[in-house]
């Protein structure tokens, strides 16, 4: 879910409500399926609140209509549905029983059943199926108490109270409209960061909430409540001691989260990725060209001692560290395993001080990649971070870090992401191999040298292959399934790609070996069926490149409709394709970074056929902020 929260001084202005529906837009990625607002002001006797299932469009046309006061706080939310399915009434705020509070909520509370259960016994009523509403009116109750207490509301108090009987994960923000220059959050496994204005201040559950108007931000800790007012912050635990401030700066302003021209942003970061490589390449070099990680702090003492690896991740991230795999054992000659994150945790894995682990993750915020990052370090891991948000969580829970500096990525669809996330890994890698003399340092300049050369080869992708793409999307846009295959470091890409089309396309794929064909997924293949094939480089009388083509002709046999990825000069494989989408020569680990960009436009033009919102495909977020 997306959450934001704002606070203005002087009077009731418009600028709550701006703020949260502008923050509101730029977190729609993180889920669609219901939005809402909260507002305070001065002399408010209840919290104005308005909430819509469906597209934040609903509820931007809901306030047209009705229009909502002037106010000087507010706090908005935009849903991916847990608990309790997508409607009005379980959309975001919920209410105190009272509506003097209000509450937004991402995360899953867990102990919500025995809570609710205590709050029905003491006579208060329920309207919705959601956990959230628990805490709302287990907030107004604590709130009532304070005051009863004190005389005077202190809602950061009532909410670290609050917070302290929570299980599970969540990120709660509350406005109170008797604090109306006052908004509170509290986080527990789930992001949230403070935006610093003048006479202002904001929270988000990442940077793009706030981005367009300051970049000037906070990290929150694990476990932290904060408290904004116009021109105060407070951060402390739940039991209320201040803890340390740890600020940053963004490094994207907000043009970078504006679609500036594209028809989505899919297409935008799509046509990004030479920029993504080059910038996450850049700074990374000291003057001599030996490879300088020292933003990774951990000693090349620790780094020398290393003798396995461990990818976690997700989705494509996972498919990045596949390809690494690849790259990696090649060069330092330890092995490499890549795990599903969610896998990885609960099976016991074996892990040692000598063990690195590399967490890959886009947000930095997936549940499950942070879970098992946090279990490989209490196993006495390393773990180092592969990110590209600044102020998440995974990186801040790491031993370290390494950011790719791909921009922010909002296409739910992960593309400029993954080349970038390859490229930090290869850095990895080779900073791995120079550290432990595992290769010659000119070997290691010739890949760097080859790295450099790839921002010009994905241009070249792009500007020549969108219209064999096009022509390919066309001729197989009713298909009612796809096949992708490939070898080496072309069964990752495959994968992505197969990824890239369920995820936009709702096209049913298969990602596999192409040396898996003939052990069973040759059966799915009927007259017709679209198969994709990477082909390896023919150059260096790569075996490979003879058993990719064999696998083509075998489909072919079948009635396949074949589609491939070759080299240019690829003469070979004219013969035994239906169509071609050409690479620019390239040494074969370089390869994923050329070979996915036919693919990702492929599924970008499958789903503009069908009509499909390729922004925010059905059912997905981008982050996925619960287990
Ligand atoms: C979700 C997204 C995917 C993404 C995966 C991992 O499933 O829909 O596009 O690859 O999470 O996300 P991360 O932010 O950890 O890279």
């Amino acid at each position: 879910c997306g959450i934001v929260g704002y606070v203005t001084g002087g009077t009731a202005c418009g600028k709550p409500l701006e703020v949260c529906l502008q923050g509101l837009g730029r977190l729609e990625y993180r889920g669609y399926d219901s939005s809402g607002v909260a507002l305070s002001a001065p002399g408010m006797e209840k919290v104005s609140f308005r909430k819509k299932e469906g597209r934040l469009e609903n509820l931007i046309d809901d306030i047209a209509v009705h229009p909502m006061p002037l106010a000087t706080a507010g706090i908005g939310h935009t849903r991916w549905a847990t608990n309790g399915a997508p409607s009005d009434i379980n959309a975001h705020p919920h209410m105190s029983g009272n509506e003097k509070v209000a509450v937004i909520h991402n995360g899953i509370i867990e102990n919500a059943p025995q809570l609710k259960q205590q709050l029905i016994d003491e006579g208060y009523t329920f309207e919705s199926s959601t956990d959230t509403e628990i805490a709302a009116k287990l907030l107004g109750k604590v709130a009532e108490e304070i005051i009863a207490q004190t005389g005077e509301p202190d809602i950061f108090e009532a909410l670290r109270r609050v917070a302290r009987q929570l299980e599970g994960t969540f990120t709660l923000l509350a406005t109170d409209c008797r604090q109306p220059h006052v908004v509170v959050g509290a986080r527990h496994d789930s992001p949230l960061v403070v935006g610093l204005g003048d006479d202002e201040n904001f929270l988000g559950s990442d940077v793009a909430a706030f981005v367009a108007y300051t970049t000037e931000a906070l990290e929150l800790g694990q476990d932290e409540a904060v408290e904004i007012t116009p021109d105060t912050v407070k951060v402390t635990d739940f039991d209320g001691n201040p803890v340390e401030l740890r600020p940053f700066t963004v490094d994207w302003d907000a043009s970078a989260v504006e679609k500036g021209g594209w028809d989505s942003f899919m297409n935008k970061e799509i046509h990004e990725q030479p920029q993504a490589v080059a910038d996450t390449l850049l700074g990374r070099f000291n003057l001599d060209g030996d490879l300088n990680l020292d933003e990774v702090r951990i000693d090349e003492e620790v780094f020398r001692s290393i003798d396995k690896i461990i990818v976690i991740a997700c989705g494509t991230a996972a498919y990045a560290g596949m390809v690494a795999k690849y790259a990696i054992e090649h060069w330092v000659r330890i092995p490499v395993e890549v795990e599903l994150a969610h896998e990885f945790r609960y099976r016991d894995p074996i892990l040692n001080s000598r063990t690195l682990v590399i967490a890959i993750s886009q947000s930095g915020e997936t549940m499950d990649t942070l879970m098992a990052l946090r279990h490989a370090r209490e196993q006495g891991s390393r773990v180092l971070a592969i990110c590209n948000t600044q102020g998440s969580t995974i990186p801040r829970e790491s031993d370290a870090v390494l950011y790719t500096h791909a921009g922010p990525e909002i296409a739910v669809a992960s593309t400029k992401a993954f080349v970038a996330q390859i490229i930090a890994a290869y850095l990895i890698g080779l900073y791995l191999a120079q550290v432990k003399g595992a290769m010659y340092r000119d070997e290691i300049r010739d890949i760097v040298d080859d790295l450099r050369a790839m921002p010009a080869k994905i241009q070249r992708v792009l500007d020549t292959q969108a219209e064999a793409v096009e022509s390919a999307a066309q001729a197989m846009v009713d298909a009612q399934s796809f096949l992708f295959l490939g070898r080496h470091v072309g069964y990752p890409v495959a994968m992505e790609g197969a990824l890239k089309l369920k995820e936009i396309a709702y096209t049913f794929t298969e990602g596999f070996a192409a040396g898996e064909l003939k052990h069973g997924p040759i059966a799915l293949v009927d007259s017709g069926e679209p198969v994709v094939v990477i082909v390896p480089p023919a150059r260096g009388r790569n075996v490979l490149h003879s058993k990719v083509l064999s696998a083509i002709e075998e489909v072919r046999a079948r009635g396949a409709y074949t589609i491939a990825v070759a080299e240019e000069g690829d003469e070979d494989v004219r013969e035994y394709a239906d169509i071609v989408f050409w690479r620019p020569q390239c040494p074969t680990l370089m390869s994923p970074l050329v070979d996915v960009i036919p693919l990702q436009l492929l599924a970008m033009d499958m789903a503009k056929l069908k009509g499909l919102d390729i922004d925010k495909p059905r059912n997905l977020a981008k982050s996925v902020t619960v287990e």
